[in-house]
């Protein structure tokens, strides 16, 4: 069930204050990704919400994201497009810059990622404010593609980056 999902996330998240600087409070869902029920749940959760019939391929969000990208496509029988940080991809980029909760950065797709109107999911760990989300559907769309949907794991509500992607629906597992 969606609450048992929910509790499964919650139990396996660390909250570690003052990372990557003082006032910011990380949420650190490495040990979701290391526990081997809580990541199968979690992912079997991200494709049941969307159905497998929804989207072409899956695109992650440097770094945490591609654990989950890669997961979901294998399960559905999709690929994955790294969605990356300033400076990583090696050809010809579509990029957006953007500000995050601790300073501003880049974000980068290949400019030939998708096929014209292709339908793309778009998987991250955690929305916070939005912005990182925010940026990778204007990756997309200006890169040809679709967004079919997003889903993260821990969206933390009180920042409101879920309104940043208005009228698109977010799909989170957990909302705290
Ligand atoms: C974290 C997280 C999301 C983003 C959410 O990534 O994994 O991608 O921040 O924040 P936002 O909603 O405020 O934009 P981080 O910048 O720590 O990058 P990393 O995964 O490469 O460490």
């Amino acid at each position: 069930s969606g609450a048992a999902v929910a509790a499964g996330v919650a139990s396996h998240v660390l909250d570690v204050p003052d990372f990557p600087e003082p006032g910011v409070t990380f949420k650190d869902l490495t040990p979701l990704f290391a526990d081997p029920d809580g990541f199968r749940h979690v992912i079997d959760a991200v494709v049941e919400h969307h159905g497998s019939d929804s989207f072409d391929v899956v695109a992650g969000i440097e770094a945490r994201g591609f654990v989950i990208a890669a997961a979901v496509a294998y399960a559905t029988g999709t690929g994955v497009v790294p969605v990356r940080k300033a400076g990583k991809l090696p050809r010809r980029t579509v990029s957006a810059s953007y500000t995050l909760e601790y300073g501003t950065a880049t974000l980068e797709v290949h400019e030939d990622a998708f096929h014209r109107g292709e339908r793309v999911l778009v998987v991250d760990d955690v929305l916070a404010t939005g912005g990182t989300a925010e940026a990778t559907l204007q990756l997309v769309e200006r890169a040809g593609g679709r967004v079919a949907g997003f889903s993260v794991l821990l969206e933390l509500g009180f920042l409101h980056g879920r309104q940043r992607l208005a009228p698109r629906q977010v799909h989170a597992l957990l909302t705290v």
